[in-house]
């Protein structure tokens, strides 16, 4: 017999295991699998091997253990006595080493000899068959090994692909068909599968051949079986269900592949609600709706052990729950866990305190009545245990674990993405990571990844921290240096500004002063045109040839004069026209530079994405602004438009040592008080001179 604890009391307390599949001793409240536990004790004494295949949660486990193991050992199978050993195991924590685990469980070997016999039966595919010889089998004993959840070796063998997982899964299936083969021993092998694993079993020679010899896919419950597995164990509980509920039961589980565990759930929550008030009378649906029904049995349930835990320690639980979720072909599935190993990937290792509380939360989720999940039988829970979900439908049911599992899922994708480029970046085919990626790879690397945890992706777990940081490393740089482009460029745009109000003044003073030049110039034309005509007329009159000469000589002199000043009047007429030109040229150059600045402006906002570095401040910002300008730019134009406030106010006098040097205020409007520099100030001063002796000659003249 299966070395299991059992407990009868407990049993008949519940009658219902719940999530967890019925185990060989609880044959006695297992129901409605009569005509197929007689299948396969038929198919079984056809051939040596059995695989019992089915969808997750058909009842694969269950009609193994509760069925057709108990059928064994009553010897109900044709051709072979009663006297049976069964070595039951689950392969996914190490196929060789659970199995010799469970031929020392079955006490074929005593403790004692555990790892002698691990190495033989890891040496050939006759291993296996060696080991028994020498074992405590005895001659008329028969041996049944069942592997349980055959799928888990697929998993086993993709986690383990970089040490041995490959050679180890290979050498079990070869030793298990060796062990079939022989005709010296009676060695049975029985395995339960889901059927979806089937194809991947034509991986292995030989395989396929004893599949296809004997194979039985579990059929689903007739409503009849359903309705003698809700009310049978109740019988043997000595409880009563009313029809009604039986029939309601039977209507809400409807088509739901995931209907057997869950209706396991509902009805031992049923149970325990029927218990709570009073245990008296029929089971009815007033118990079946205080359960929260087959719609939210698990959800609640699950949902209520989790919300009893003190919420800063409900991480903790999360990242157990999510050890112990993977993704397969885009659904949801349960991996199995060492304890170890989910110590690792919490970061509990050698923290007691931290491990004191994981072991909490997982007792806490394998109470009985609330077998969400599964642990070895014993009281300990030690570092090689293997923590299990009970099973998969609780994933599907439980929206808190579905999220933490999607989580877990899009963690692992970005692990690898990250694994991936960081050998690429190695082998220098692609670079570093950039945002938005790096930062969410940062935040996932800070909350979920370590070196335990990335051992369940392909580890990698160095060189993926390196290439993290080397990204982050870069990305400052390259930050660095978009700030300096940015000061840069504003620094230039800010000097360019500078100049081009410069050279805008300078303009305006060249053109005022060839304006004044031209003035003058036709002034003095005019005036030495009036002398020569006052000579002339001078001469006319005069008789005395010695006087009339004297006048000729002054007459020529003020000729020769004018002629002077009507050329220096006529250059300064074209100077003047070709600075206008100019000046129109250059004010096209100015809206071009202007235009310029902007268009850099808008570059580096674009480039900064719209943050600020230090040293730049906003300018003229309004609210919702996002406008970054160079400090000195920024100190310019606040004194700019102070100076321009104080002007509009009048509040001058403004003196060189208050207007800025070298600046022209250019929205000045008629009335204002400009800023100019001493040089302008002081022509302005002569031409005002000049303007007055001009008015003063002029009615000089006029009295004349
Ligand atoms: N004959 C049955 N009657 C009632 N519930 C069953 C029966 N067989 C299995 N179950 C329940 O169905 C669920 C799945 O059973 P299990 O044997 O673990 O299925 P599988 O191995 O196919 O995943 C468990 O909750 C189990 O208690
Ligand atoms: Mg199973």
């Amino acid at each position: 017999m299966p070395s299991l604890e059992f407990d009868l009391e407990a049993a008949l307390a519940q009658p219902y295991p719940g999530l967890r599949s019925f185990e060989p001793l609880e044959s006695f409240i297992f129901f409605g699998r009569r005509s197929q536990i007689n299948e396969l004790l038929r198919r079984l004494s056809r051939g040596r091997m059995l695989a019992v295949v089915g969808t997750s949660g058909s009842g694969k486990s269950s009609l193994v253990r509760a069925g057709l193991l108990p059928a064994l050992y009553r010897g109900h199978l044709a051709g072979s006595g009663s006297t049976w050993r069964v070595a039951i195991m689950r392969p996914g924590g190490g196929p060789l080493d659970k199995l010799a685990d469970a031929l020392v469980a079955e006490e074929l070997f005593a403790a004692s000899q555990r790892e002698e016999v691990r190495k033989t039966i890891g040496m050939t595919s006759l291993g296996l068959v060696d080991a028994i010889q020498k074992s405590k089998l005895g001659r008329r004993e028969a041996l049944l090994i069942l592997v349980d959840q055959f799928e888990e070796l697929f998993r086993f063998r993709a986690e383990h692909a970089g040490s041995d997982g490959t050679t180890e899964v290979s050498l079990f299936v070869a030793a298990l068909l060796e062990a079939i083969d022989q005709v010296e021993r009676p060695i049975y092998v029985v395995l339960t599968m889901r059927s979806d694993f089937l194809v991947d079993c034509a991986e292995f020679a030989g395989l396929p051949e004893a599949l296809n010899r004997n194979q039985y896919l579990v059929p689903r419950m007739t409503r009849n079986d359903r309705q003698e597995a809700i009310e049978g164990p109740l019988r043997v509980a000595g409880a009563n269900i009313s029809a009604r509920l039986v029939q309601r039961v039977l209507n809400d589980a409807g088509d739901d592949p995931d209907q057997l565990p869950i209706l396991q759930h509902a009805l031992l929550a049923t149970y325990r609600a029927w218990k709570k008030r009073g245990g008296q009378g029929d089971i009815d649906l007033a118990d079946y709706e205080a359960a929260g029904t087959l719609v939210d049995a698990i959800n609640r349930d699950a949902q209520s052990l989790l919300d009893d835990i003190p919420a800063e320690d409900r991480k903790i639980a999360e990242r157990i729950f999510r050890c112990l979720t993977s993704m397969e072909g885009g659904r949801a599935v349960r991996r199995a866990a060492r304890f170890a190993k989910i110590l690792g990937v919490i970061g509990a290792s050698g923290d007691s305190s931290l491990r004191g509380k994981a072991e909490g939360i997982v007792r806490r989720f394998t109470s009985e009545g609330r077998s969400f999940l599964i642990l070895p039988p014993g009281t300990q829970i030690a570092d090689d245990c293997v923590v299990d979900i009970t099973h998969e439908s609780l994933i599907r049911k439980w929206s808190t674990l579905r999220d933490w599992a999607e989580r877990e899922a899009d963690s692992a994708d970005w692990y690898r993405s990250v694994v991936r480029d960081a050998k690429l970046y190695q082998a220098g085919r692609s670079g570093v990571w950039r945002n938005p990626g790096l930062k969410e790879a940062l935040r996932l690397r800070r909350e979920d990844w370590n070196t335990a945890w990335s051992e369940q992706y392909g580890g990698g777990f160095d060189a993926a921290t390196k290439f993290l940081e080397t990204s982050k490393v870069k990305r400052r740089r390259n930050r660095i240096l978009l700030c300096a482009a940015g000061i840069f460029v504003f620094t230039g745009a800010a000097a360019g500004y500078g100049k081009y109000r410069y050279d805008l003044y300078q303009d305006k003073v060249t053109e005022l002063s060839l304006q004044q030049k031209v003035t003058n110039a036709t002034d003095q034309v005019a005036e030495a045109t009036n002398r020569t005509r006052v000579l002339e007329a001078e001469l006319s009159t005069k008789l005395d040839p010695a006087e009339k000469k004297a006048l000729q000589q002054q007459l020529d002199e003020q000729t020769k004069q004018l002629a002077l000043l009507k050329q220096q009047s006529q250059t300064a007429t074209q100077q003047l026209a070709s600075h206008n030109g100019d000046q129109a040229s250059k004010d096209m150059l100015l809206k071009q530079a202007y235009s310029q600045i902007d268009s850099l402006r808008a570059q580096v906002g674009a480039l900064r994405q719209g943050q600020c570095a230090a040293g730049y401040v906003p300018r003229n910002a309004v609210a919702g602004d996002r406008v970054c300008v160079a400090q000195a730019v920024a100190d310019q134009v606040t004194a700019d438009n102070q100076q321009a406030a104080e002007r509009r106010a009048g509040s001058g006098p403004y003196g060189a040592d208050t207007c800025k040097q070298g600046f022209v205020w250019r929205e000045a409007t008629p009335g204002d008080h400009v800023c100019v520099l001493p040089s302008v100030r002081d022509q302005a001063a002569m031409d005002n001179r000049q303007a007055q002796f001009r008015l003063a000659a002029g009615a000089s003249a006029a009295a004349k």
